[in-house]
This record gives C-alpha cells, structure tokens and sequence, in this order.
C-alpha cells in the first residue's frame, strides 16, 4: 500500500515545486519537506498529528524538540540547521494553522497532492 502511495506524491511534489499556490506558507512547507518530512511524512500530514497547544508546547519549551530526538542524530542535526533556526517560528505557525482540529483542508496543488504520506 505504501509504495503505491509513495511514487505518486514523489512525482507530483518533484513536478511542481515551482508552480505554488499561497493559501498556506510554501516555504515553511517546503521546509518541513526538508527537514522533517523523511521521518515524518508529508508537512500536512506531520501538522495533522497533534492539536494547536502540542505543537506550542512541542515549540516552545526549551530544549524540548531536542529531548525527543536525542536518539535520532539525523533530526538532530535538522533542528540545529540554519534553516530551522532562521524559521522555526514560521514553521509553528504553519503547523499551528494545519494542525489537528484545525480544519484545514489541502486540496490538491503545485506542492501537494492527496493527503496521505
Ligand atoms: C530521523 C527521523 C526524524 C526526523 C528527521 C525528525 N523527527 Fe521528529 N520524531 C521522530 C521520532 C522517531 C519521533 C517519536 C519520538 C517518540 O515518540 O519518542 C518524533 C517525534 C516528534 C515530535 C513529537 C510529537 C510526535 O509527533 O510524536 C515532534 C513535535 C517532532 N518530532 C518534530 C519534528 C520536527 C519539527 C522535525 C524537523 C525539523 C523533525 N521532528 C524531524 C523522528 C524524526
């Protein structure tokens, strides 16, 4: 089932990287895709995992991201990256905005298409 998925998305987020949309923040997005999305799944679907006062909590405690990866130096070194340094506060926010009751829905799009990961 997985790799049916998988080759798909993989194609379609290749395809399309530059033809975005702004209804949500493609470069938070393309972030996550970056730096999170090889263990997480797509940025929809990570955000989609916990509510709005996890991924604070998650965000905002300190040194807290880094305790639960602390075995997994991949994400480690993704969360002391520039990238997430420079923009953590836009990816909470688009995590906060795409969170799981926060009812939104992504259709498809240059970026993105289906909701699985
Ligand atoms: C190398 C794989 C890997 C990468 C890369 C990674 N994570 Fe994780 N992450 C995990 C694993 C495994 C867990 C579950 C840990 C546990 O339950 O003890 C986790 C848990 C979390 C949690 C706790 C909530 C949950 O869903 O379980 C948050 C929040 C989180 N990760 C954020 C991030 C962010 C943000 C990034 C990108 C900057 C990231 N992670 C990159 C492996 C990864």
């Amino acid at each position: 089932m997985k790799k049916i998925i998988v080759l798909p998305l993989l194609i379609a987020s290749i395809a399309s990287l530059s033809f975005a949309a702004e209804k949500y923040d493609t470069k938070a997005f393309r972030t996550v895709q970056k730096l999170c999305t090889s263990c997480h799944g797509t940025p929809f679907y990570m955000a989609k995992q916990i509510d709005e006062d996890d991924w604070d909590f998650y965000f905002e405690t300190p040194g807290k991201l880094e305790k639960i990866h602390k075995e997994k130096p991949e994400a480690l070194a993704n969360l002391k990256n520039s990238l997430f340094q420079k923009r953590k506060k836009r990816l909470l926010k688009f995590f906060i905005d795409n969170s799981k009751f926060s009812g939104a829905v992504n259709g498809c799009d240059a970026n993105f298409c289906g909701t699985v990961h």
